[in-house]
């Protein structure tokens, strides 16, 4: 069986006044002014519980968008047991089937679902026209369409036999369900963690997070009206921390599949610890995490390119983005070039309601990040070593703006060039031009994370050592690009070290982890 080679759908632009950017703002406007229950999904069947949570738009924290309320231990039970339920029969449906399930998933996202995925990204994840449709509608669609398509080449994978023998590779699903824990961030990455062990042949309990609660209701729609069968994905809405911690208990855990903060993987890896010796199955750990994303420049380097990407990875979708740079080391000789420049740009970047053309930065995600953003911000302008370039403002009065802003710092292993923020914060170091060959062992060394990074030089020879010195740095490098917006298909999603497992969403390698093989050998 072949699935048809697919290729990156195609990103519409929105421009101001076009037929689709009019359809999606009242598309927009029809969400916003509506207040939606979010069910848990399990069997198939709509459940709601006592204790509900409001959703709000994060640049418009007044406006409620919906409820969800929150799992309590009978709902996260039901949802195990229809897992387990399911799985027989999901697993023996022949593997084309499950994946035109999925494929039919990624039409009707590009299609019929594609202005109410951008919208509820946009309202309740804060992205603006473009971010939200190069997640939900383009990379969620690919995801689909390229798992699908490198299923093939896994289940193509079959031993050899003699003569009078026949030998399979039967390419199982794990026994028991998978736990599928995703983050706010992304729509498509909410849709992909589930979906990646369902394709091949899992079931599983899906907790996304309450912050895209809106986005994720669709998807799972979308999930059912492309035929998958009940009990396949199991969503349950609740407090990640105790959804997880029964889930993690039962003894039927066959995986669990995750992006979010290093800290909750660590300790979902440890709840797995302790129930070690009761689990029947050694649990499988997919987890991509957190980052430390350096921009790296050499004195050879493009100003103009790196200006754009310094703009772009730091400050797009708030800087939010697990590959966001948050760290660059740029030499003497070419800052004094892009100084002025790069704090006029940054300081004109417009910071907004999304739903407006103009804006660029919308609101990060809540509260909590609002805070500890200006804790940092505050910290950072305290110390000597630390100048405030541009930004450094908070607004909280309408919604959770942080202006983009940049430190410059002369302390390179300062708490602002080692720490995670996820949010608009970029801090540059500035080193003498003759200074390339420390300057890469001190991007190496000073994050414990390894997920993305950009090398910026013109010179072969900077290009070569610099892959060589930060080759365990980062799973994702880039030259001369900025160190974000992988796309499906060209560059798989992963990183090492304190970033996760590394085993590149979308791609062969994580389809890989989500089977089980039994050999069958049969003498004719
Ligand atoms: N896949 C996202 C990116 O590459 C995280 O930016």
């Amino acid at each position: 069986v072949r699935v048809p080679t697919p290729a990156n759908e195609p990103v519409r632009d929105y421009a101001p006044g076009s037929p689709e950017a009019v359809r999606l703002r009242a598309e927009i406007d029809r969400i916003g002014g509506q207040v939606r229950e979010l069910p848990h999904v399990i069997n198939g069947e709509r459940h709601f519980t006592g204790r509900q949570e409001a959703v709000v738009s994060p640049h418009e924290h007044a406006r409620v968008l919906g409820h969800i309320t929150l799992a309590e231990e009978k709902q996260v039970r039901a949802a195990v047991d229809a897992s387990l339920a399911a799985r027989h029969d999901w697993s023996m449906t022949p593997w084309w089937e499950r994946a035109a399930i999925f494929l039919r998933a990624a039409d009707l996202v590009t299609g019929k679902y594609r202005d109410e995925l951008n919208a509820t990204t946009m309202l309740g994840q804060s992205k603006t026209y473009h971010q939200a449709e190069v997640d939900a509608a383009c990379e969620l669609a690919d995801f689909f369409r390229y798992n699908a398509h490198s299923a093939a080449a896994i289940y193509d994978q079959q031993p050899t036999s003699d003569p009078g023998q026949w030998n399979i590779m039967d390419h199982r699903g794990l026994e028991g369900f998978v736990l599928a824990i995703t983050p706010f961030n992304f729509t498509a990455i909410a849709g992909n963690l589930p979906s990646t062990p369902a394709l091949m042949g899992n079931t599983v309990v899906w907790k996304p997070s309450e912050k895209s609660a809106l986005s994720s209701d669709v998807v799972m729609r979308v999930f059912e009206e492309a035929g998958l069968p009940p009990g396949v994905i199991n969503l349950v809405h609740g407090d990640g921390q105790s959804v997880a911690d029964q889930a993690l208990a039962s003894e039927h855990l066959a995986g669990v599949s995750f992006t979010g903060s290093t800290a909750v993987f660590r300790s979902l890896w440890k709840t797995t610890a302790r129930h070690l010796d009761s689990y029947r199955a050694y649990p499988r750990l997919v987890g991509e995490t957190g980052g430390k994303n350096a921009i790296v420049a050499h004195p050879s380097a493009d100003p103009e390119a790196l200006l754009v990407a310094l703009v772009r990875s730091a400050f797009e979708y708030q800087g939010q983005k697990c590959s966001a740079a948050s760290r660059a080391y740029i030499p003497r000789s070419l800052w004094s070039r892009i100084e002025d420049r790069f704090a006029d740009t940054v300081a004109g970047l417009r910071v907004g309601d999304v739903a407006e053309h103009e804006t660029f930065v919308g609101a990060v995600i809540d509260a909590a990040s609002c805070t500890r953003l200006e804790q940092a911000i505050t910290e950072a302008k305290s110390l000597d070593s630390h100048r405030l370039l541009v930004g450094g403002t908070v607004r909280r009065e309408t919604g959770w703006f942080v202006d983009p802003t940049v430190f410059v710092t002369d302390d390179p292993t300062a708490f602002t060039m080692t720490r995670e923020f996820f949010g608009p914060l970029l801090t540059v170091h500035v080193y003498e031009d003759g200074d390339w060959t420390n300057i890469l062992s001190l991007a190496d060394n000073t994050s414990a994370y390894a997920l993305t990074c950009s090398i910026f030089a013109t010179e072969r020879a900077a290009v070569s050592e610099a892959l060589s010195v930060l080759r365990d740095a980062a799973g994702m490098t880039y030259v001369n690009d900025k160190p974000t917006g992988a796309l499906m298909g060209r560059q798989s999603f992963g990183g090492g070290r304190a970033s996760g497992t590394n085993d590149k969403t979308g791609s062969p390698l994580a389809l890989q982890r989500w089977v089980s093989g039994r050999y069958i050998k049969e003498n004719m």
